[in-house]
């Protein structure tokens, strides 16, 4: 056996640790931009704490609240010429995906004289353009248990203009610093809570069965997915549980080291295309609406694996043929349990926009299709996306 594992991001964990960002930027640079959703953390309070934070750490800073959700190629442009404008040579993303992914993108393209597109599409080899050292540093301070991008290599950046939502990858985009204060996710409204949790268990589950899995990726995934199926409904329930807060927290944790090494795959390939094409989509919405189709279709590539997902989820059974058949039954309950249950035409997705969205996965996301078990073709695609219409 032979495997690697490379995560070079330093991670601090716990509540109470955002209030650490100012000391932990401050080595990294001197003019620092702050990047963020336009709302959230501003009435939460936090835009105006890390300004203060990093400020009282010496530092000049830059705020850039503009990021939409599933951030776009536009708005990186108009961060990277802002930070240019102003010098900024660290880039502090504060929020969700959105505003961390956008962080890392602007690192790159303040730092990057080529078009973003080269980072982001596969050119005529298949391959894309890897950022190199020059980009930026970046300090990546997480307020949803989610998308684990203060941890994880890739930016996933939209193309309005070709309705394409693909992920800009490589070791230079590994933030330096990731911050994980479960507080900052104490005021993170339920639906925000199931959405981005559920963005956990795709990044567990489908690292679990990847054919990148390695007995590390195994252990992490296995542990974010148990902590999801304990903590996430009680999480959604009463968002002042803290323990199922930290729980959340320490789950994205655990999915973040599984997802920095074994990627995303087929859930993941298909939910790309779909925001592509719907932006207001979220991004834990579109997954959820695959998921148990994912189980039922999936199951016989790995049974193994998926009775394990099975018995997390409260199968019984000791037979793991047995058990994997019924994981999509059981994750069926548990997307309702957290209200999460939903089909593609309940997102707005129309009839006729599966094939493309199949096709797209195909081109865009492949990388992510091939790593899941098995060989994945566009029918099988088309059996995903129909069953979960
Ligand atoms: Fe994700």
């Amino acid at each position: 056996m032979e495997f690697r594992y490379h995560n070079p991001t330093r991670l601090t964990f716990g509540e109470g640790t955002f209030g650490q960002v100012g000391e932990l930027t401050a080595p990294l640079g001197s003019r620092a931009m702050l990047v963020t959703g336009r709302s959230a953390m501003e009435k939460a309070g936090y835009l105006q704490k890390a300004k203060d934070l990093l400020e009282d750490a010496g530092m000049a800073v830059t705020v850039f609240n503009k990021i939409p959700p599933n951030p776009t190629l536009d708005a990186v442009m108009e961060g990277r010429e802002l930070a240019q404008a102003e010098g900024c040579d660290v880039m502090v993303g504060l929020g969700g995906g959105s505003a961390m992914d956008a962080a890392k993108a602007i690192a790159v393209a303040a730092s990057h004289d080529c078009d973003m597109r080269e980072f982001l599409l596969p050119d005529e080899n298949g391959e894309k353009r890897l950022p190199s050292e020059a980009t930026l540093p970046v300090v990546a301070v997480t307020s949803t248990a989610g998308t684990s991008s203060e941890l994880t290599p890739f930016a996933v950046i939209s193309l309005t203009d070709t309705h394409e939502k693909p992920a800009m990858a490589g070791p230079n985009l590994f933030p330096r610093i990731a911050i994980q204060d479960p507080e900052l996710t104490y005021t993170m409204p339920a639906h925000v809570t199931a959405a981005t949790g559920v963005d956990v268990f795709c990044h567990a589950a489908e690292g679990y069965i990847s054919t990148v899995a390695t007995p590390l990726t195994a252990h992490t995934a296995l542990k974010a997915i148990e902590l999801v199926a304990e903590c996430l409904p009680k999480a959604v329930a009463a968002g002042a549980h803290l323990e199922a807060r930290r729980g959340m927290m320490l789950a994205n944790t655990f999915a973040g080291y599984t997802l920095s090494q074994a990627g995303g795959n087929v859930m993941h390939a298909l939910e790309h295309p779909m925001g592509g094409h719907y932006p207001d989509i979220a991004h834990g919405a579109g997954l959820a609406a695959i998921i148990v189709a994912w189980g039922e279709q999936m199951w016989e590539r790995a049974p193994e694996r998926f009775a394990t997902v099975a018995r997390i989820f409260g199968v019984e059974d000791p037979d793991d043929r047995s058990a994997a058949a019924q994981v999509g039954g059981v994750l069926k309950e548990f997307l309702t349990a957290v209200g999460m249950e939903v089909t593609l035409s309940d997102l707005g997705i129309e009839q006729e926009m599966l094939g493309t969205l199949a096709d797209d996965a195909l081109r865009y996301m492949l990388g992510g299709v091939r790593k899941t078990p098995g060989e994945t073709t566009r029918e099988d695609l088309m059996g995903l996306l129909r069953a979960s219409y």
